[in-house]
């Protein structure tokens, strides 16, 4: 990897592919990955929907919050997968610019997320029905656009191509 103190955080809305890109861009460039939903699993011992359903979503947030500061300060993971509202908290985005991370938006329309998000086993309580869905998409992309880079998901390239884009444009990386 030519910039290999580059580090990144994944956003962007839920079902986009930011764990599946995370993934792929570790293998292409043999370095760690995070997931910050994994992460929060692990620690809490209970799934992100058992948490938002029993404890609600503010709670969640602050988990959320908790836990990315612990990633950022302690773990030198070089992609960093966020959940889809965590990248919209002010104090999220400072944390990540104060740890001196790159972000990167991957952008897509509502209709690929929200079909990736109805094929998927994984339960989204913030997602429950396509109109709340669509209107949490529309009231974010404010905040993902202040992402230093934005990458549009366009059907006719797959996650691959995607994270190669990625590593030689964001990494400088030369990928084969
Ligand atoms: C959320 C997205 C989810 C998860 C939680 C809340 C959101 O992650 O963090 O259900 O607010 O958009 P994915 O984006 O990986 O689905």
């Amino acid at each position: 990897m030519e910039n290999s103190n580059q580090r990144i955080v994944l956003t962007g809305f839920m079902g986009v592919g930011k764990s599946t890109i995370a993934r792929l861009l570790s293998c292409m460039l043999g370095c760690e990955k995070i997931d910050l939903d994994s992460f929060i699993e692990k620690k809490e011992k209970r799934t992100i929907a058992a948490i938002i359903k029993r404890d609600g979503e503010a709670r969640f947030r602050r988990i959320e919050t908790e836990n990315l500061r612990r990633i950022l300060s302690e773990n030198d993971a070089k992609i960093v997968a966020l959940g889809g509202g965590a990248w919209t908290i002010e104090e999220n985005r400072r944390l990540i610019k104060q740890n001196k991370l790159t972000s990167v938006w991957l952008e897509s329309s509502f209709e690929h997320c929200w079909r990736n998000i109805s094929l998927s086993k994984r339960e989204r309580p913030l997602a429950k029905n396509k109109s709340g869905a669509r209107k949490l998409f529309d009231e974010r992309q404010k905040y993902y656009c202040l992402a230093d880079w934005h990458f549009v998901i366009k059907p006719e390239l797959n996650s691959f191509e995607i994270a190669k884009k990625i590593a030689e444009e964001v990494f400088s990386a030369k990928i084969n």
